[in-house]
C-alpha cells in the first residue's frame, strides 16, 4: 500500500466497518456500569534482572536549567542527519529519573499518571553512542535509578527493525523503548487496562520530549518498528511484557 489513494481508501473503509478490530476493542473495554468491588491493596512491582550488574545513574537537576516554556517550544521529532554526540551516564541518568523515576516530592510515585498506580511501563535502553557499553542492551530499574546491564546484541539487527525511510536510525545515541507488563493493569482493569496503558506510555513519552528538551538533546517517537524482532533483541516474554513505543534520543553540538 504505498499510494495515497490506496492509503485513503483503506482508511475509510475501516471507518465504514462497524467492526473492524480496533472497535472491537473500543466497544469490549467500555464501561457502562461501576462496581462496587472491596477496595483491595495493590503493591507495585518493579522488573529486576537481580543477577546483572547495575550501572548507577547520576541524576542533575541542574543539567536542566531551563523554564518548561523553553522546553516546549523547543520540542520536536528530530531526525539527526549527522552522528550523534555520546550522550553521558549525567544526561542518560537525568533523562530516565526525570522521565520515569520515583518522585520523592510525591510518595514515591512517578512523575507521569498511571491508572490506580499500577504502572506496568518498563524501559530498555539500547546504547549505539553513549558512555556505556555499546554491545549491551540495558533494563531501567526504577527504585535504585541504575540500568541492569542484560544481553549482548548487535547494531545491523536494531537497524533492520526500522524501515528504510528510518535510515537516520544509525546516527543516534540511543533507543528507548517503552514496554508495558501488561497484568499489572488488566489484572485490576481487565480489556479497558489495554487503553490505560497506551495512554500511560503517550504520558511517559512526552516526559521523555520534555526532560530531553530541556537537556538540549534530541528525540524522535517511532511508532512503525517490527515488533517482534524487537522483543527478541530485549529477550521479552511476550507471554507476560509486550513492547509499545520507540524513542530515539541523540545530541548535536
Ligand atoms: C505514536 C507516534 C508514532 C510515531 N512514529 C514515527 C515513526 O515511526 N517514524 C518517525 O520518523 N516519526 C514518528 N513519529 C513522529 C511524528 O512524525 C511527529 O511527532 C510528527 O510529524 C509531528 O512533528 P513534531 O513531533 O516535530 O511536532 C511518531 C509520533 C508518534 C506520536
Amino acid at each position: 500500500m504505498n499510494n495515497l489513494k490506496d492509503k485513503q481508501e483503506y482508511i475509510s473503509s475501516l471507518m465504514k466497518q462497524p467492526s473492524s478490530a480496533w472497535r472491537d476493542f473500543h466497544n469490549k473495554s467500555l464501561i457502562s456500569v461501576f462496581s462496587k468491588g472491596k477496595k483491595r491493596k495493590w503493591n507495585i512491582d518493579y522488573k529486576s534482572y537481580g543477577r546483572f550488574e547495575e550501572v548507577k545513574l547520576p541524576h542533575k537537576s541542574t543539567l536542566m536549567n531551563t523554564s518548561l516554556k523553553q522546553s516546549l517550544l523547543r520540542r520536536s521529532s528530530v531526525r539527526i542527519k549527522k552522528r550523534s554526540l555520546d550522550l553521558s551516564l549525567n544526561e542518560i541518568g537525568t533523562l530516565l529519573y526525570y522521565s520515569a523515576g520515583l518522585n520523592p516530592a510525591h510518595h514515591n510515585r512517578r512523575f507521569y499518571p498511571s491508572a490506580g498506580a499500577r504502572y506496568p511501563l518498563e524501559i530498555y535502553l539500547i546504547p549505539l553512542r553513549t558512555e556505556l557499553s555499546n554491545k549491551f542492551t540495558y533494563h531501567y530499574y526504577v527504585p535504585h535509578n541504575t540500568l541492569e546491564k542484560m544481553f549482548r546484541y548487535k547494531k545491523e539487527d536494531v537497524y533492520n527493525l526500522f524501515s528504510y525511510s528510518q535510515k537516520w536510525i544509525k546516527n543516534v545515541g540511543c533507543v528507548l523503548v517503552i514496554t508495558t507488563m501488561f497484568e499489572r493493569s488488566i489484572l485490576k482493569y481487565g480489556e479497558r487496562g489495554y487503553r490505560y496503558m497506551l495512554i500511560e506510555a503517550g504520558h511517559l513519552g512526552q516526559n521523555i520530549y520534555l526532560v530531553s528538551s530541556a537537556l538540549q538533546m534530541n528525540c524522535c517517537a517511532i511508532g512503525a518498528y517490527k515488533d517482534k524482532k524487537l522483543n527478541d533483541i530485549l529477550h521479552i516474554n511476550e507471554q507476560h511484557e509486550l513492547s509499545l513505543y520507540v524513542l530515539a534520543l541523540s545530541k548535536t553540538k
